[in-house]
């Protein structure tokens, strides 16, 4: 049987993680998230592909081209969590299960940050569990998908 696949999108700076502010969203660069995610997905028996964009548009269209090839979807948005709609509107139109992960625990921070738009569209979400909050929403996505 073919295996299901599952695409996880990090939203804008997270090209920086590593780098970026490491007290608050850890030490790992985004290539070793990504390559931890894909393994995971190996032993969960799901195909994961991975993607970055600082843009809303590029994201959008990811998105959208994952209807119809993609079973799941598990997104950090980033900043654009708290601002963007046509987001959500992407998410809701694609109509696939979607876990939302922020690495930190954004109910703890800045009170801009305890509104998500992009939430309206997920199953669950996962924060302030680090880069561990991936695998565990791959471990969830493949109980959703399953059967
Ligand atoms: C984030 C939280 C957002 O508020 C922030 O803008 C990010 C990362 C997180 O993973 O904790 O870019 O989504």
């Amino acid at each position: 049987m073919a295996r299901k696949k599952i695409l996880v999108i990090h939203g804008p700076n997270l090209n920086l993680l590593g780098k970026r502010e490491p007290d608050i969203y850890g030490r790992k660069t985004l290539e070793e998230i990504d390559a931890a995610v894909r393994q995971k997905g190996d032993t969960l028996g799901l195909t994961v592909e991975t993607f970055q964009s600082n843009h809303e548009g590029a994201l959008i269209d990811r998105i959208q081209a994952a209807a119809g090839n993609c079973s799941g979807l598990v997104i950090n948005p980033g900043a654009l969590t708290h601002t963007s709609i046509a987001l959500l509107d992407a998410l809701l139109a694609v109509n696939l299960p979607v876990i939302e992960v922020h690495l930190s625990n954004i109910h703890r921070r800045e009170s801009f940050r305890h509104h998500s738009y992009t939430a309206k569209a997920a199953t669950g979400i996962i924060a302030g569990l680090g880069a561990h909050g991936y695998l565990l929403a791959l471990e969830a996505m493949a109980e959703m998908v399953s059967g």
